[in-house]
């Protein structure tokens, strides 16, 4: 992230030292002339902190700090001065001010100052741009996978994270190419620095340029404020540019002059600046093609793939859909504040079956609607649109655990206590209805209409827990009928 620091001291010395000391940070000093108006200066310049040395602290600065509070990025203001009316001072701080720095204090002791502050707007800014959230934060540790694929695609994936080069992540839709490209930055060494996305599909050239690059104000029509861009806000992070493909052949000049250069120029800006950022791109469409068509640049290809990674389709490698099933479960549970606790055996292998041309997004969704759907404590198949429910009348008989960690469901050598609550419930729960049902279609013979009466269910319900604990009503037929009966 690079701070952008606008500076109006009248003191030669101060403002030597100042500039000096901090040439270090990852700040870009701008000085404003003295007898300019500093909301004038903030609004052109944009700017996070705005540092002025000023004779008497009054009514002017207060409006100053409530005015600079109203602007869209709502920069800093920190006043040096002699002045020391503590009413004034209070009132400042009241109107929104960020500190008031006594001249006596010296160069030295002003820098610490800044720079502490430099760190707080850094964080400040960071978590505007990055929403907390687990499934949009995910480190590569947190990758829900079973399949030797995947095990194969990560270990390389740990690899490149501690590497700087550029990335290229290729792969059908929705197969996590930007879960992949977070996972990476956040278990590398910009972690603790902005990852920010760009769509490079979804912008008119304009918008997707000042996007990218910033825009000085009055540099076109509409540009009312200055703003910084993408590579401005990524400093010292990672810039993720999805839909690469798109990106318009003026824009993928720009771009590529960026990546040599190390530093970019706001739209409508006579100076360059330095940026430092690491450059990860993504794209389903075929890159390799698009080049040899001339729709995408060659040398702007290479810059870019440096390393390239393909995510696999999810159905070539479904054993990975169980572990991604209980994930987005457990997810959706605690935002929806859901008390689904799993999905069915018969549900989880349609979900296995199924060829996923959306990939995990598409698993996610369905996941997410079915727990919406579902009146029951586990996803059952009618909680599935028709294209899956289908699938279940495919099905082969092969087992499948919605956990591939979690014990056998009616394994009676575990002790439930070593076991998740989640797991022992699950166990527990099973138990529980084989033994219900069981002794349900006993009463009746094996009349499911009036088991299910019995039970307050319906039929559909009754069925789908035979052949979950695979009883058999021609079994309950004779049963408990008292010698000689011939009924
Ligand atoms: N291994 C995973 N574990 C958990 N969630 C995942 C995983 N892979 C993908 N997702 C989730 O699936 C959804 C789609 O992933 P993502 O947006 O990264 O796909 P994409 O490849 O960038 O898709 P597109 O090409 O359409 O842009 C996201 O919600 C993401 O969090
Ligand atoms: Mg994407």
């Amino acid at each position: 992230m690079l701070i952008r620091i606008l500076i109006s001291i009248s003191d030669a010395q101060l403002h030597r030292q100042i500039r000096r000391l901090l040439q270090q940070s990852d700040a870009v000093l701008v000085d404003i002339p003295l007898a300019s108006d500093p909301l004038t200066q903030a609004t052109a310049n944009t700017c996070d902190l705005m540092v002025m040395q000023i004779d008497t602290l009054d009514e002017k600065m207060h409006q100053l700090a409530l005015e600079m509070a109203e602007l869209p990025d709502n920069p800093w203001l920190i006043l040096i001065t002699d002045s020391e009316d503590p009413f004034e001072r209070t009132e400042f701080l009241a109107s929104g001010g960020l500190a008031v720095l006594p001249m006596a204090v010296g160069a030295e002791q002003i820098v610490a100052v800044l720079e502490e502050m430099i760190d707080k707007r850094k964080t400040f800014i960071s978590s505007t741009i990055n929403h907390r959230n687990l499934l949009n934060e995910p480190r590569l540790n947190d990758f829900y996978f079973a399949s030797p694929s995947m095990r194969e695609f990560l270990r390389f994936a740990f690899k490149i994270a501690a590497s700087e080069a550029n990335l290229l992540l290729l792969g059908e839709t929705g197969v996590g190419k930007e879960h992949l490209a977070r996972a990476i930055h956040r278990s590398g060494s910009r972690a603790t620095a902005p990852f920010v996305p760009v769509n490079c599909g979804s912008l008119s050239e304009n918008l997707l340029e000042s996007d990218l690059f910033g825009h000085e104000k009055g540099s076109f029509t509409g540009a009312n404020h200055a703003r910084r861009g993408a590579f401005e806000l990524a400093h010292k992070g990672t810039i993720f540019l999805d839909e690469i493909a798109d990106l318009p052949y003026q824009l993928q000049v720009r771009l590529l002059r960026a990546i040599q250069d190390k530093e970019i120029q706001r739209v409508g800006a006579e100076r360059a600046i330095p940026v430092d950022v690491r450059i990860m791109a993504a794209t389903n469409r075929d890159l390799r093609h698009e080049v040899d068509s001339n729709r995408f640049r060659q040398d702007l290809y290479y810059r870019l793939n440096v390393i390239s990674l393909t995510v696999p389709p999810l159905r070539e490698r479904r054993e990975d859909i169980p572990a991604l099933v209980s994930r987005f479960v457990e997810f959706y549970r605690s935002s929806m504040r859901a008390e689904i606790i799993g999905i069915r055996d018969e549900a989880l292998r349609a979900l296995v079956q199924y060829d996923w041309p959306g990939n995990v997004r598409e698993l996610a969704n369905i996941i997410e609607r079915s727990m919406l759907i579902c009146e029951d404590d586990e996803i059952d198949l009618c909680d599935f649109p028709d294209e899956i429910r289908t699938l279940a009348k495919t099905y082969d008989s092969e087992e499948i655990s919605s956990n591939p960690e979690a014990p056998a469901l009616a394994d009676d050598t575990v002790d439930v206590c070593e076991l998740l609550w989640k797991d022992a419930r699950r166990i527990g729960l099973d138990k529980l209805e084989r033994t219900y049902f069981t002794r349900l279609l006993e009463t009746t013979r094996g009349r499911i209409r009036e088991a299910a009466r019995r039970a307050g269910v319906d039929p559909r319900s009754i069925n789908d827990k035979m052949r979950r604990y695979n009883l058999h009503k021609e079994d309950f037929k004779h049963r408990n009928q008292p010698p000689n009966s011939d009924a």
